[in-house]
């Protein structure tokens, strides 16, 4: 007998519900007479779940996000909690905290249909599969002293080894699984935590022979990411570096409604969600693109499931809608969220 699978869903605030709807209707008929069988669990959360329960992050939902096999989520927040006294953003910080979810997993990929909405030029963006790794629950951002005075301020960037080297098995264990490559990034030459970062990045490399490695400073990152993405394949780094450079690839694709990302830890439930916010300037009017929301079920589907043909057929259902024009305003097109849906929903359907 085939285990039941339960998947959270948290719909989201703004155009979260739209785009929410539209990845559940092609996770239902992607799956539609195969083996894999999944129960849906619809949880307050974000804006949502300060309207429903009164807290960004119910205690309720985060016990049965727990209890789920994976975590789907749209976007959260928008100006309507402005003055709420808990905002939908630090629902979200609980919910990565609460689940140890320290490994931000955004990959980063333009297909062919996606080469001519690049600005990079084509010969630049094609072929540019990479994902970067960055870790998410240490670093700059959480690091203690935090001191604003009138005079002066203070950040941390403080890591632990045992938090460097669990990151660099993440992304290891993923090269294994693509093209053998990683890419460490860091800043070594100024800041001590990178030296660590590297010292930590060539120990676990040795865990991983036949896994070829590079190792970069942001710097150097930064332009490589624009001037020949292509020779990426898996990129490892700090939680700073990684939030600028996850935006700075996201661009290069020339599109945020098409990009997913996974945040995942040691055990549990893995937290899928594009990463794009909710779009509070198009909420209601219908037009949303859906193509993210759907890559992120394809990516669960993949990632949690171990269902990459179905995945793969999620994928080529998008790749086929955007070589169709079957695309939302925000890709120069026309359609709207339902007429995309649609679209993907037939196409998943037809036999291979
Ligand atoms: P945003 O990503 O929501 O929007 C930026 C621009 O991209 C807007 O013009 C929007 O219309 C467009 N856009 C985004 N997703 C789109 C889609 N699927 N289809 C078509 N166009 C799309 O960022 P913004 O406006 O800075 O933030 C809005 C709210 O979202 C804020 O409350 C912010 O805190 C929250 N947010 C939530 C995130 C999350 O849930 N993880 C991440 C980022 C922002
Ligand atoms: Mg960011």
């Amino acid at each position: 007998m085939t285990e039941i699978k339960t998947i959270a869903v948290l719909k989201g605030d703004y155009i979260g519900p739209e785009i929410m709807a539209a990845g559940l209707a092609v996770l239902a008929a992607v799956t539609k007479n195969t083996t894999f069988q999944y129960r849906l669990v619809a949880l307050p959360f974000g804006g949502d779940g300060i309207d429903q329960a009164g807290d960004p992050l119910p205690a309720a939902t985060l016990a049965q996000a727990q209890a789920s096999d994976a975590i789907l989520l749209s976007a959260i927040g928008g100006p309507k909690w402005d003055q709420a006294p808990k905002r939908p953003e630090q629902g979200l910080l609980a919910l990565r905290a609460a689940l140890g979810l320290y490994a931000n997993i955004r990959p980063t990929r333009i297909s062919d249909a996606l080469v001519a909405r690049s600005p990079l030029k084509p010969e630049l963006a094609r072929q540019t599969d990479f994902v970067i790794v960055r870790e998410l629950t240490s670093g700059a951002y959480f690091g203690e002293p935090r001191v604003l005075a009138e005079t002066y301020a203070i950040d941390t960037m403080a890591y632990q080894v045992s938090e460097i080297s669990r990151i660099m098995h993440k992304g290891f264990r993923l090269a294994q699984r693509r093209r053998q490559h990683v890419t460490i990034v860091d800043k070594s030459n100024v800041l001590a935590t990178s030296k660590l970062w590297r010292r930590v990045a060539r120990e676990v490399a040795q865990d991983y022979p036949a896994v070829t490695v590079d190792y970069t400073y942001v710097d150097a990152m930064a332009m490589g990411i624009i001037a020949r993405p292509a020779t990426f394949d898996v990129i490892i780094t700090p939680n700073l570096f990684g939030d600028i450079l996850s935006d700075e690839a996201a661009q290069i694709t020339g599109s945020i409604g098409q990009i997913p990302s996974m945040s995942i830890g040691e055990s549990g439930p893995a937290l899928y969600e594009p990463i794009h916010g909710s779009a509070p300037d198009i909420a209601g009017q219908g037009i949303a693109n859906p193509m993210s929301m759907i890559h992120t079920v394809a990516m669960m589907l993949s990632e949690s499931f171990g269902e990459k043909q179905l995945a793969q057929r999620v994928t080529a259902a998008v790749a086929q809608a955007i070589a169709a024009q079957v695309v939302t305003p925000d890709m120069g097109g026309q359609a709207t969220t339902e007429a995309v849906t649609q679209y993907i929903v037939a196409a998943v359907t037809q036999p291979a």
